[in-house]
């Protein structure tokens, strides 16, 4: 079959520019892609991050003149290709004087309306630059959210009529991007008012997500359970009536993990590496991360959890539950984490109220993340909504069984441990309270204290498959069928 020309739109990527799991979806489907033979291009900020590749080329001509106006001029954007490795995708970066504020990913305010609507905005002139007509603009998230729009409006008529169509991934509606409308000339979209949802502009704002979702010409989300969640009002974030008239298109992908980049066998950046068949060095990388907690873990579990410090995360859960456990000594835990403050300052309190039985790591450190899904024998994710959730794969693969709540993608991916029959990966608790957890945290105790039960759930956790060559051929026939 013909292979594909995709160009994907986002705000992240890894490991460049890396906030959550957004980041490592998108390279690990951009490569799975490549692998298949299909010309897979990339579009992102260029947030000017240390570790981003400094050897940039201008795209000449310099295309374009920022259609994104701040303190009142347009000022000149620069495309830049980006030199990859052989079997990466190709690497555009967007940059403007102002837009894209230097060193971080995410601003807040009306910056970030403007950094990514001036993404949205670069997809159009990139293809002309580059003589590029992708047969799908496949866009995360609602920072990428307004190029579905803008390729329906004047500008993209050229590409819509070589057959360029859209797909919106909806990774996270908690976050919308929504802007009041006072910013719509500022934002380039005078010209597209009139294909702005009609709530939106009743309601004086500008919705990026919202937008996009009215849109593109295909919708999905990153696991099958999630895609029905997100057409109720408890899951929808006031967008479920938007989606459920748009449904018909709606459809749900679970993420697949990159196991060239997540593997304890070759995990470089772990102290010690390790493999279904030879645990040997996953005893190591425990006794490392306890030794850097100073966490008294001994022939307790030691519980892990690596997450963004968000109300999503449900880590109130966490600190609610986790008490119970610690006060005698069930458990040893460690949370690496960042984000709210009020958040960090609990588990802060929670950490020095137990020491040596709590740790909490308030840093954002890959290496310290993937030594927590290492050191950890069970690893939580007590999520309130979970669209996939790559943290809960990633500790499978590394052997630490998961404990999660029964929620989008980590219903999906982790089946409830059932002794008498040996199969099950983990622990899967149903209600978002401090019992549930409990429940949850129980069931795996259980299993703990019987050696036999518990080499068989962690074996069956590391042997789960959740290869991205088993996931990317499913948005390679979605890609087709908008063709
Ligand atoms: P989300 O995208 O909602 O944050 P995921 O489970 O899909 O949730 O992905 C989270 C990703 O971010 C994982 O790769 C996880 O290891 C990483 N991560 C989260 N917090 C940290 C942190 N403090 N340090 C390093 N990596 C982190
Ligand atoms: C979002 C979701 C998470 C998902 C990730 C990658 O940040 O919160 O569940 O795994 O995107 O798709």
């Amino acid at each position: 079959m013909a292979s594909l020309r995709i160009l994907m739109v986002t705000a992240e990527l890894a490991p460049f520019a890396k906030a959550g799991g957004l980041a490592d979806m998108v390279a690990g489907l951009g490569r799975a892609l490549v692998r298949r033979g299909h010309d897979v291009r990339i579009l992102v900020p260029h947030y000017r991050l240390p570790g981003f590749p400094a050897a940039t080329l201008a795209l000449a001509p310099d295309p374009f003149t920022s259609p994104v106006r701040l303190g009142g001029t347009h000022p000149p954007v620069s495309l830049l290709a980006v030199p990859m490795a052989p079997g990466e995708p190709r690497l555009y970066a967007v940059e403007a004087p102002g837009l894209v504020p230097p060193g971080s990913i995410y601003g807040g305010g009306d910056d970030e309306a403007r950094r990514f609507a001036l993404l949205a905005h670069a997809v159009i002139p990139l293809c002309a630059a580059t003589g590029f007509t992708p047969d799908v603009v496949h866009c995360h998230d609602w920072h990428a959210a307004l190029a579905p729009l803008l390729l329906n409006g004047p500008g993209g008529s050229a590409l819509r009529e070589h057959g360029t169509r859209t797909l919106l991934t909806l990774h996270n509606i908690g976050y919308q991007g929504v802007f009041d409308a006072a910013l719509t000339e500022d934002l380039g979209l005078a010209a597209c008012t009139g294909l702005l949802p009609d709530p939106d502009r009743a309601a004086g704002q500008v919705n990026f997500l919202r937008a996009g979702i009215a849109s593109a010409d295909a919708l999905s989300t990153v696991s099958p359970t999630h895609a029905t969640e997100l057409l109720t009002p408890g899951y929808g974030h006031g967008l479920d009536g938007d989606l459920r008239e748009r449904s018909a298109v709606l459809t749900g992908i679970l993420n697949g993990v990159d196991y060239g980049a997540w593997d304890p066998a070759n995990d470089a950046l772990l102290p010690a590496r390790y493999s279904a068949t030879d645990l040997a060095g996953k005893a190591a990388c425990r006794a490392a991360l306890a030794g850097l907690t100073g966490l008294q873990a001994g022939g307790r579990p030691l519980v892990g959890c690596v997450s963004r410090l968000a109300t999503q995360k449900g880590l109130h859960l966490l600190l609610q539950a986790l008490p119970r456990f610690l006060d005698v000594g069930r458990v040893a835990a460690v949370l690496l984490g960042t984000g709210d403050p009020a958040l960090q300052a609990e588990f802060t309190a929670l950490a020095a109220r137990y020491p040596g039985r709590f740790a909490f790591l308030d840093r954002h450190d890959e290496a310290l993340a993937r030594l927590v899904y290492a050191g950890a024998d069970a690893f939580t994710v007590p999520s309130l909504y979970e669209p996939c959730g790559l943290s809960q794969l990633y500790a499978m693969r590394y052997g630490a069984v998961p404990v999660v709540r029964a929620t989008g993608g980590l219903r999906d991916t982790v089946d409830h441990f059932d002794p008498p029959t040996g199969q099950g990966t983990g622990s899967v608790f149903r209600d978002a309270d401090a019992d549930g957890l409990a429940w949850g945290l129980e069931e795996m105790l259980r299993w703990f204290a019987d050696p036999v039960a518990w080499r068989q759930v962690q074996a069956n956790a590391m042997a789960v498959d959740f290869s991205w060559d088993h996931q990317a051929p499913l948005y390679e026939a979605l890609y087709r069928s908008l063709r």
